[in-house]
């Protein structure tokens, strides 16, 4: 298949204001997940490239980017929204062939990009710093500045979210960036900083760098003329990247994935709950850092929900992106191994339902059936780690305390959620249970881009998302005037 995002050559870099072959002219072949076929060659870009990236973004920030007023970037990231409006359909089906989600999600996702741009451009201009009541003959006050460079190190299952919420929150504040897309997808950005261009981002605000994570990735992150780094994905990566930002001494913003709950007491409005339950464990074919893997609900009714749930897995089925299923496929057959070890490890556990692969799905796709199991043992591994794939774990609990010890007994805490007409119960499982974001009666609340997002524990530090993502890329100075 020849892919031409927007009408650009995939196999390129953005450094500074063109679109540039890396500089060793290497490439990596982007496959469709959905049949296993290759889509096109992106870059892979390496630590010199990184530099050039790096050496551009700084250029940009002492130049024209930097002098820039809140304003008139909030107007460019205005434009750009726009532009992604325009390109929606290009957009989505790029996203949809290029990570194998099914084209309404990916529609989705193209509209929270949108949405992002519309946001952070109407908080460009709102974010200020405060004066602060002092000594006599002081005026004191605090200036909220960009970092300088910031580094974004993206994974493959939500390039376009990801992007809105880091590239998004860090331009509006005045940041220059360099973006490192997933070597499983990277269509996306490749478009996205072309719409930058269009929209009239100044050259080196926004730098795209495909490449391995071992090589592009790590480059970005020890360099040391990044000021600031965000990364989401996986803990192991992650570690390493606090690793690298610590030998710099610079902040970063950790997203790392969940093993979130769903705590269904027995007083829930069931109907309304069952979507929510089976959708968060599903959508995106499980890969969604904040996935509901973890369904706990109240013992007296726990046959009565797995009933439930398991009707609705069996309606369930895999296909094309484009065939617009419930579920796409894996990202990569490598994706698939990983799920699949995962499903052989809960071979002890009693499997209460899946869906099915579509009958005409093609063979070198990377598919995987959804699969409801239940698990007595909050311990086990399947509800434990993250498997990252359509996996869901059903727990009874007894009590309130109970469920509480259970919600909070990963080592991760990205979002969780409680399901119980009981007012008082609502405001204390809010408080007791560890995470990031908590939902009452919803999950999810529709993804809204206004609302911070972040975890505990494994589940990283530092929020992004809504207008508390400016704080994060941003850094406070105070200045004390003396004037008698
Ligand atoms: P990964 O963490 O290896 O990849 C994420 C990003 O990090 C990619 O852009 C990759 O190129 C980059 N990267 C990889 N190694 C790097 C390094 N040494 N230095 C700097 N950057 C590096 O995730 P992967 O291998 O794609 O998926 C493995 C598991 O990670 C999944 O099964 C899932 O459990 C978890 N994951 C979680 C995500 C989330 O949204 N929290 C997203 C993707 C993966
Ligand atoms: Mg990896």
């Amino acid at each position: 298949m020849d892919i031409r995002p927007l009408g650009i050559d995939p196999s390129q870099c953005l450094i500074g204001a063109n679109w540039t072959a890396p500089h060793g002219a290497r490439k990596l072949p982007l496959i469709n997940p959905s049949d296993g076929t290759p889509l096109c060659d992106i870059a892979a870009g390496d630590a010199q490239d990184i530099d050039a990236a790096v050496a551009a973004a700084r250029a940009a920030f002492e130049g024209a980017w930097g002098r820039a007023t809140a304003v008139e970037r909030g107007r460019v990231l205005a434009r750009i929204g726009q532009l992604v409006l325009e390109h929606k359909e290009e957009l989505a089906r790029l996203e949809a062939l290029d990570v194998g989600k099914p084209y309404t999600q990916a529609m989705a996702d193209v509209v929270a990009l949108a949405r992002y741009m519309e946001f952070y451009a109407g908080a460009a201009d709102k974010l200020h710093g405060e004066t602060i009541p002092y000594l006599d003959g002081y005026t004191v006050y605090t200036l909220r500045e960009p970092h300088g460079v910031t580094g974004h190190i993206i994974p493959w299952n939500y390039p376009m979210q990801i992007i809105g919420r880091s590239v998004g929150a860090a331009l509006a504040v005045g940041n220059a960036c360099v973006l490192k897309p997933a070597e499983e997808a990277c269509l996306t950005a490749l478009a996205f900083a072309e719409l930058g261009r269009r929209a009239g981002l100044p050259a080196g605000a926004l730098n795209v760098v495909p490449g391995l994570g071992a090589e592009a990735g790590a480059a970005l992150s020890a360099h040391e003329d990044v000021d600031h780094l965000s990364f989401t994905g996986s803990v192991g990566v992650g570690k390493l990247i606090q690793t690298s930002a610590a030998q710099n001494i610079v902040p970063v913003t950790l997203e790392l994935g969940g093993k979130s709950p769903q705590v269904v007491f027995d007083d829930a409005d069931f109907d309304a709950a069952l979507p929510f339950l089976v959708n968060a464990g599903i959508q995106n074919a499980g890969q969604t850092c904040s996935a509901s893997s973890r369904i706990l609900v109240q013992e007296s009714r726990f046959d009565e929900l797995l009933a439930a749930m398991s009707a609705r897995y069996k309606a369930l089925n895999a296909g094309p992106a484009l065939d617009d299923l419930e579920l796409g496929p894996l990202v990569s057959q490598r994706q698939k191994q990983i799920v699949e070890g995962f499903i052989a490890k809960g071979s002890d556990l009693e499997l209460a339902a899946s869906g099915q692969i579509a009958a005409d799905a093609p063979a070198g796709g990377a598919y995987v059936a959804p699969r409801l199991y239940a698990c007595a043992d909050p311990d086990h591994m399947l509800a434990q780690d993250e498997v990252f794939g359509p996996v869901q774990v059903v727990i009874p609990f007894r009590d309130e305390d109970h469920a509480v010890a259970i919600a909070n007994g990963t080592r991760y805490g990205l979002v969780a959620s409680c399901w119980t007409r009981d007012g008082a119960r609502q405001m204390r499982l809010a408080r007791k249970l560890r995470a990031g974001q908590i939902f009452l009666n919803n999950y999810g609340a529709g993804g809204g881009v206004e609302l911070p997002f972040g975890g505990t524990g494994l589940s990283g530090h530092g929020r992004e998302k809504g207008f508390e993502a400016l704080y994060g890329f941003s850094t406070l100075k105070t200045v004390a005037a003396y004037h008698g």
